[in-house]
């Protein structure tokens, strides 16, 4: 059977919980400030930039060539942050940043192809959500470019790197861990994007100061 079923399975959940972070709802809703913004994509920047390391140093010549789009797409961040006009923004939330790179550059090779999986199906998402910050942030439809897979066919680019991975034919225990390296990688990015954006939540005594929860 193939893994990238499995990994879409085994991963649904995660998924869902993903999207119901209050970040991902405001890229959603079109909620989303150039700040926030542009403080996601420098996080996403430099996560890419930590797989790919992590990645070239895994020494498994079969699963190197599954990062080999990051380069490209931490290019495509870079031109977003210059369009937004805050090309040097240092990435926030730095304790859940440097907690998250350190589990990638501890992962075994078949636990970074469950890894690289969570950021390459996220440019499916991207594709639907770059007209709404678009227009959240008074952008022309096209402006946005690492959403916008920078001209790529996202479905096509998405069909190919699941042929490849589905090619290496993995058995157990790989298996699993692809699946624990796509899980990890979602909780990560979970608590990365609940440090971005806490939900700010009224506390039942009126009056009282909103407390945060994250
Ligand atoms: C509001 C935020 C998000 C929305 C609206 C969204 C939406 C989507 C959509 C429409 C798909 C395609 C589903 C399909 O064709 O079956 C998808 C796939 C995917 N997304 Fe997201 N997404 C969001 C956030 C994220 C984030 C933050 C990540 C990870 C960093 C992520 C990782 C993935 C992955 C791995 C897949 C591939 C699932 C599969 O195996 O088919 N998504 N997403």
């Amino acid at each position: 059977m193939s893994i990238c079923l499995d990994l879409r399975d085994e991963t649904r959940e995660e998924h869902r919980a993903t999207e119901a972070t209050p970040f991902a709802k405001s890229l959603a809703r079109g909620s989303v400030d150039a700040v926030q913004f542009a403080q996601y994509l420098a996080v996403t920047k430099r996560l890419l930039v930590s797989l790919t390391a992590a990645i070239e140093a895994c020494g498994d010549a079969s699963v190197v060539p599954l990062g080999s789009a990051f380069a490209r797409r931490v290019g495509l961040i870079e031109r977003d942050l210059m369009q937004l006009g805050l090309p040097n923004l240092a990435a926030p939330v730095e304790a859940e940043l440097v907690r998250l790179e350190s589990s990638l550059l501890g992962l075994s090779s078949p636990a970074l192809v469950g890894a690289a999986y969570v950021f390459e199906g996220s440019t499916l998402g991207g594709s639907v959500l770059a007209p709404r910050v678009e227009r959240a942030l008074g952008l022309a439809e096209g402006d946005l470019s690492y959403f916008r897979g920078g001209g790529d066919d996202p479905m096509r680019a998405w069909a190919a790197w699941k042929a490849g991975v589905d090619a290496l034919a993995l058995a157990e225990p790989s298996r699993s861990l692809v699946i624990h390296g796509a899980k990890m990688t979602f909780s990560g990015m979970r608590r990365v994007l609940a440090a971005l954006l806490p939900a700010v939540v009224a506390t039942t005594c009126a009056g009282a100061a909103p407390s945060m929860v994250v």
